[in-house]
């Protein structure tokens, strides 16, 4: 499994030690209200970690635990994940709310767009509910455009799509994986 590292964060598969940061930060219904609807109980706050592991033996990639490097603290999660019959290669971002605001999702993401060009992918899907303004505004500054619409669990919505090595020509500053 592969780590990166940027400026301010660390991106690592997340272990069982992380299970309860986790589930503090799924159990917050402002962090879920756009991606279950609901906040995760601790149950499945532990299914989650074991999904997100499982992802990375069965693909290679995965989603990654976000670590604030000065304090070493779990703020959320990023990564990639795809599974079958779905929209493909998806990224999906979260942040505890107290990690908001500060530019970690852009900064990770831009890591998990250059792991992407080194795992030779040239297209990234992001699906999100017309309502959720913070992802939308993330998928336009990290250069996604608006490509269609899909349903789940009742929920409209956009799908957006990047182009990995667009972005990185655009964005020659962004962090290269370590
Ligand atoms: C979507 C989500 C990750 C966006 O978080 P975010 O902190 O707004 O995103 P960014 O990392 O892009 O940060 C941008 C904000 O940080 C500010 N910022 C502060 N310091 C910064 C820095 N050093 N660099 C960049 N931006 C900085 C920016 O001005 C911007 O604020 P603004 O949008 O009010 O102008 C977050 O709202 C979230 O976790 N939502 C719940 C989960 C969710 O819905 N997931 C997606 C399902 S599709």
């Amino acid at each position: 499994m592969i780590e990166l590292s940027t400026e301010r964060l660390l991106l690592r598969p997340m272990t069982a030690g992380d299970v309860e940061a986790h589930a503090r930060i799924t159990g917050d219904p402002e962090v879920m209200r756009w991606i279950t609807g609901r906040p995760l109980s601790r149950t499945d706050a532990w299914w989650n970690v074991a999904r997100y592991l499982g992802h990375w033996q069965l693909r290679g990639f995965g989603m990654w635990g976000l670590f604030e490097r000065a304090t070493g603290t779990l703020v959320g999660h990023v990564g990639f994940l795809e599974p079958d019959g779905d929209v493909g290669f998806e990224l999906g971002w979260a942040l505890a709310r107290h990690a908001q605001g500060k530019g970690y999702a852009l900064e990770a993401c831009r890591a998990a767009i250059g792991h992407a060009v080194a795992l030779g992918r040239d297209r990234i899907a992001c699906v999100i509910d017309r309502g959720n303004e913070r992802s939308l505004r993330l998928a336009e500054r990290l250069g996604a455009v608006r490509t269609g619409r899909t349903t789940s669990r009742g929920a409209d919505l956009l799908v957006y799509e990047l182009r990995p090595t667009a972005h990185l020509q655009r964005d020659p500053d962004a962090p290269a994986p370590r």
